[in-house]
């Protein structure tokens, strides 16, 4: 075992640093002209092809991150939205995308929109489009020094605000895996949810003790993460060079056949249509801080729902004031508040005891504000992207909607 931990991490270190140099050169691109998203951003490359009005919008963060939203103001046939507006929060490694790779038949952007929801898709800090900054460009090392809590207590407040400002409505949320916990840890707060309707997490995120995914695994209990940033990688990039080699190397090592990769990260999926999978790769899975990927590895170690814990007592107590980083208490949820839960029992990183503990958590939750819904054989993925998503799925979301 000493053996393969040795080699795992020399592995890592060799794939990095030898591609380093190549994956500033990658990063550069996006980050030039962020305003030319116009042209080439998603509302033009996928929404408009599918013959739908849609809208850029943007919006900055009070720690100074420009973020994009896109807004479907009315369904196919053009007529505008009469209901509620509804915001979508992707999760790790993806953006907008992922509520509208389906087509208007299976994508819940479309789908909400053409039942008469006001929608409004956003897009996290690092992502394709949400890249700039008021002060630091994404080459500066400073600019990937967040985790989740920052998407949490930032970036989901600056979407909900500008959504509820712009609509002068209360919103229905739907987040995707890290989508979820960036809402469950605000709800706990008591943030947030006050411009809300309702919530739909779907793969939700919460308790990681138990994730069976071998690559997040192995990238949590060999400290992979802390590493790159050792080595003074800040931007993660899932299909870059040096990510590609060091899973390629993990593989190679560990004996596993990585043909399909995205088993070993997010399940079994049982529902994926092979070209659509491959036009959402084709478009990139998106850069997050290595910082996140290490708070991420410490839920996955710990089991524990906390704050970035820094490594030592000193720096913990510089920021939080005391020796451990503060927990997140998910029984704080308010409870007469709108939830829509659903899980998947072939998913490897919403895998199910977690969620069960998540129930548990939420186990004196008005009983009737709490809906969930489990798919036996449902992954990670074919939660946005099943060929059956709709039926097995959003329609039960606009049902809940419908009564919320
Ligand atoms: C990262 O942000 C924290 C505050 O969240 C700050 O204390 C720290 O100095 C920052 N580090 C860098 C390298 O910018
Ligand atoms: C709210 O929206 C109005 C116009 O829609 C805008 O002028 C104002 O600056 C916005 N306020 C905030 C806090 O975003
Ligand atoms: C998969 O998606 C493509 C592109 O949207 C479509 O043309 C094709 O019919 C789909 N295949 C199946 C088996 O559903």
């Amino acid at each position: 075992m000493a053996n393969t931990v040795v080699s795992l991490v020399s592995i890592a270190l060799l794939c990095i640093t030898t591609a380093q140099g190549r994956t500033n050169f990658e990063a550069t691109p996006s980050s030039v002209n962020d305003h030319d998203f116009q042209i080439d951003g998603i509302c033009q490359t996928a929404v408009v092809t599918q013959g739908y009005q849609c809208e850029e919008h943007e919006v900055q963060t009070d720690d100074g991150y420009i973020l994009s939203l896109q807004r479907l103001p009315a369904g196919r046939s053009g007529q505008k939205a009469d209901k509620p507006p509804v915001l979508l929060q992707h999760g790790l490694f993806c953006d907008a995308l992922t509520w509208l790779i389906n087509g208007p038949d299976e994508a819940l952007g479309f789908i909400l929109a053409d039942n008469g929801y006001d929608v409004w898709i956003s897009n996290t800090r690092g992502t394709k489009y949400s890249r700039g900054h008021r002060s630091l460009g994404s080459n500066d090392a400073a600019f990937w020094n967040w985790s989740w809590d920052e998407l949490a207590s930032y970036d989901l407040p600056a979407f909900v605000n500008y959504v509820h400002n712009n609509t002068g409505q209360n919103i229905h949320y739907v987040g995707h895996s890290l989508g979820t916990l960036m809402a469950f840890t605000a709800f706990s707060e008591g943030q947030v949810f006050n411009m809300l309707r309702s919530a739909a997490m779907l793969s939700p995120i919460a308790h990681m003790r138990e994730v069976n995914s071998p690559i997040a695994r192995i990238f949590a209990d060999y400290y992979l993460a802390h590493h790159l940033d050792v080595i003074g990688v800040h931007e993660l990039i899932p299909n870059g060079e040096a990510a590609t080699k060091l899973v390629e190397g993990l593989c190679t090592t560990l004996k596993l056949d990585c043909s399909n990769l995205l088993a070993y990260l997010t399940g079994p999926n049982c529902c994926l249509n092979s070209t659509k999978l491959n036009s959402f790769l084709d478009h990139g899975l998106q850069s997050t801080a290595t910082k996140n990927l290490i708070h991420l590895s410490q839920m996955i170690r710990t089991g524990n729902i906390a704050k970035y814990d820094y490594g030592n007592s000193l720096q913990n107590r510089q920021h939080y004031g005391g020796a451990f980083p503060p927990p997140y208490d998910f029984t704080a949820i308010p409870k007469e508040f709108p939830l829509f839960l659903s899980y998947g029992g072939s998913d490897m990183l919403s895998e199910v005891k977690g969620v069960q503990l998540l129930l548990n958590d939420l186990k004196s939750h008005v009983a009737n504000k709490l809906v969930v819904l489990f798919r036996k054989e449902y992954a990670h993925v074919d939660f946005f992207m099943a060929t059956n998503v709709k039926e097995v799925l959003y329609d039960s979301i606009l049902s809940f909607f419908q009564v919320n």
